[in-house]
């Protein structure tokens, strides 16, 4: 098949995000991204609020990618969608979108892996060497990746609990942030001093990760704080968001660290939500200059969820003929593959 003017549109709704791209050819013409702003009085994602505000984004959003391509409906040769993993509600309105536009306009239907496209995001402007480790952090997954191929990877090691972002996000909520508490974080540990306060590294196997530990010692530490002092957070904010998200980037690179060394690979990368975090992109750099490996970090815009990212998956399975039928379903979790 000729990979000439294959222009996908993609379609991104797996949480509170809603995204719509056209890709032509591997290049992103558009991507735009609809923040659900509905969220942040409640501290996180409430999934019928997330549903019903996709609804109300999809089609203003798409309608802006296509045009904003320089393109119409006709010039779409494909339609890719998140298929999985994410908010069942917020997956469906994605889905059916997506498979109502391939039938009208009878074109041939892609189904994306969320997480396989977080990983893809890195090939958007780069063209990582294969073997490839990819440490995927986002807000409901944290994954070691080792990729053989775009379409050929396999998860070594995950967390057996909460994901790095989750960790984040539910410290940010302890200390008064408002959802979600990542960026938050970041932004106030660069101020601070990150060995003010030592928090314990969970000890997990091989690359298997867990993060409720220092959620429950935060917690503890607070309380205990807050008893002798009760400004203790307005008065350490930054050496806590320091010191915690030291923590959680040394047990993000220790693990990093091994897959490497093990595999004997040296092109690594960052992927999701949370490697938008500037001390996990520093570490990352700092590990490439340290063990010279060749590191990748993805532009701020295609670390957290957007739909470039499943365009460019969608147009390297398009390449494969991996499409999908009109009796494809959304899945809340979903099998890697
Ligand atoms: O990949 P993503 O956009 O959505 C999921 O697939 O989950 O990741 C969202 C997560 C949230 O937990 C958010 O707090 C975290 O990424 N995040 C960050 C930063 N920016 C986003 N965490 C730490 N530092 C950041 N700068
Ligand atoms: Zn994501």
């Amino acid at each position: 098949m000729s990979p000439a003017n294959i222009n996908i549109l993609a379609i991104e709704s797996s949480c509170d995000e809603t995204s719509a791209a056209v890709i032509r050819d591997g290049k992103v013409l558009s991507n735009h991204i609809a923040t659900q702003k509905v969220h942040e009085r409640y501290g996180g994602v409430v999934p019928e609020l997330a549903s019903r505000a996709h609804m109300q984004n999809i089609l203003p959003v798409v309608d802006a990618a296509i045009k904003d391509a320089g393109m119409g409906n006709d010039d779409i040769t494909a339609v890719a969608f998140t298929q999985s993993p994410g908010l069942i509600g917020s997956l469906l309105v994605g889905a059916c979108f997506a498979k109502s536009f391939a039938q009208a306009m009878n074109l041939p239907l892609i189904a994306v892996h969320h997480m396989q496209a977080h990983v893809l995001a890195h090939f958007i402007e780069d063209s990582p060497e294969f073997p490839f480790l990819c440490l995927t952090v986002s807000g409901g997954h944290t994954q070691i990746v080792l990729c053989r191929s775009h379409l050929d990877m396999e998860v070594l090691g995950e967390t057996i609990d909460d994901a790095a972002g989750e960790a984040f996000d539910k410290v940010a909520k302890m200390l008064g942030l408002q959802y979600p508490g990542g960026p938050l974080v970041d932004k106030y540990a660069a101020l601070g001093d990150p060995l003010r306060f030592k928090f314990p590294m969970s000890e997990m196997k091989e690359y298997t990760f867990s993060f409720s530990g220092i959620k429950t010692s935060v917690l503890y530490f607070l309380q205990a704080q807050k008893k002798l002092d009760p400004d203790f957070v307005e008065k350490n904010l930054n050496d806590i968001c320091a010191s915690v998200q030291y923590t959680i980037i040394n047990m993000l690179m220790a693990k990093l660290r091994k897959a490497a060394r093990d595999l004997g690979i040296r092109q690594v990368g960052i992927a999701g939500g949370v490697s938008a975090n500037s001390g996990l992109r520093k570490a990352l750099k700092d590990a490439g200059e340290q063990y010279g490996w060749k590191v990748y970090i993805p532009r701020f815009e295609y670390c957290t969820d957007n739909a470039a990212m499943i365009g460019i998956t969608g147009y390297y399975k398009y390449l494969k003929g991996a499409l999908a039928d009109m009796s494809v379903t959304p899945s809340a979790r979903a099998t890697w593959q």
